[in-house]
């Protein structure tokens, strides 16, 4: 047999090759950087706005807002990308590309889509905020519901399915948190209570089942994390498209009761422009990093908002917004380091 001259050496140097070729070994972490254009695979800036992030197995999907210049100005559109290291994404498809499924007008409005997994019904359940003019009505932002989307793949195309006011409240801006049990909610600012309410959902996910808390406090954009037996609530004050301080409260309980709300950054920086969406817990062997992903509108381009996406110096009830930087995650360690 020929093998038996084969040094122990070489055997080695060709076993180390063959891995090689099988499993290329840990990048280095790719850099996110705030503000800037984030292009996709395609080369074109994602188009996630108001966004959320919904993680199947190792792979992070990200869902928003599509304003693509070239989208059919009578439809409203969501897409989602996937990702493995949160820095590189994918485009995968526009999983809602919808002409007014509901009588809504033509004025109508889809914001802040945010995808759920039901592991029970093994649907994937999206949250949106539908808007419209109620006849007769001065705002364009009078209808004030949630619409509700299934679909058996995450980035198949969804169903629309029903839009309602949840808990017969009105709702304008919306936000999902998973808590560590796996129970899920929906935030969701009602104007008429300057509420910023946490309500969890049905077994299905389909409807929105119980308030937890109707937190007194004009605050949308609204964002929760449960970070060393703390939540923390983020959210911005009501200014529309325009940035303002964007502010943070801590309760041991989701139920409350609830800190008074404090600013993330100095004031005068309006949150380096930018407005809260998610806050992204990466828990790693080394660090949990807490990342704060926020937009930065421009109404007038809205296919060119930027997104602020930052790690933020978080723990024992104080949470702080660095200026925007370049960073790096690692999502394997959980460890985040920022470069400059
Ligand atoms: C602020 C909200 O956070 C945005 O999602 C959008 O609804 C604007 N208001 C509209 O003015």
């Amino acid at each position: 047999m020929r093998l038996r001259h084969v040094s122990l050496g070489a055997l080695l140097v060709a076993v180390a090759y063959c891995l090689a070729l099988v499993a290329p070994a840990h990048a280095a972490p790719a850099s996110i950087v705030s503000g800037d254009l984030w292009p996709d695979d395609r080369g074109r800036h994602v188009q996630a706005h108001g966004g959320g992030i919904t993680k199947c197995g190792e792979t992070y999907y990200w869902f928003g807002e599509d304003r693509s210049k070239d989208n059919d100005p009578g439809k409203r559109y969501v897409a989602c990308y996937a990702s493995e290291d949160l820095a590189h994404w994918r485009f995968r498809n526009q999983v809602i590309r919808l002409a007014d499924p509901a009588g809504f007008g033509p004025e109508w409005i889809l914001e802040r889509p945010k995808v759920f997994f039901n592991a029970k019904t093994k649907q994937f359940v999206m949250y949106m905020h539908i808007d419209g003019r109620l006849p007769g009505s001065e705002s364009s932002y009078s209808l004030a519901r949630v619409g509700v989307a299934v679909c058996d793949t995450v980035d198949g195309d969804y169903r629309f399915v029903k839009s309602f006011r949840p808990l017969g409240m009105e709702s304008r801006d919306i936000g999902q948190f998973i808590d560590d049990d796996g129970s899920a909610y929906l935030i969701f600012e009602s104007r008429p209570t300057k509420g910023f309410v946490i309500a969890r959902l049905s077994d299905d996910y389909l409807d929105v089942e119980k308030e937890v808390c109707l937190v007194g406090a004009p605050i949308e954009g609204g964002a929760l994390v449960h970070y060393q037996g703390l939540y923390y609530a983020v959210g911005s004050a009501l200014t529309g498209w325009a940035p303002n301080p964007n502010k943070y409260a801590t309760a041991t309980s989701l139920a409350g009761p609830w800190s008074e709300f404090r600013d993330i950054a100095p004031p005068e920086k309006n949150t380096y422009g930018a407005q809260s969406t998610m806050l992204l817990k990466v828990v790693g062997p080394k660090a949990t990093t807490v990342i704060f992903m926020a937009d930065v509108w421009k109404p007038d381009a809205q296919w060119d908002s930027r997104y602020v996406w930052m790690p933020l110096e978080i723990g024992g009830g104080r949470l702080w917004l660095p200026p925007p930087a370049v960073w790096t995650i690692d999502v394997g360690t959980g460890e985040a380091v920022l470069k400059h």
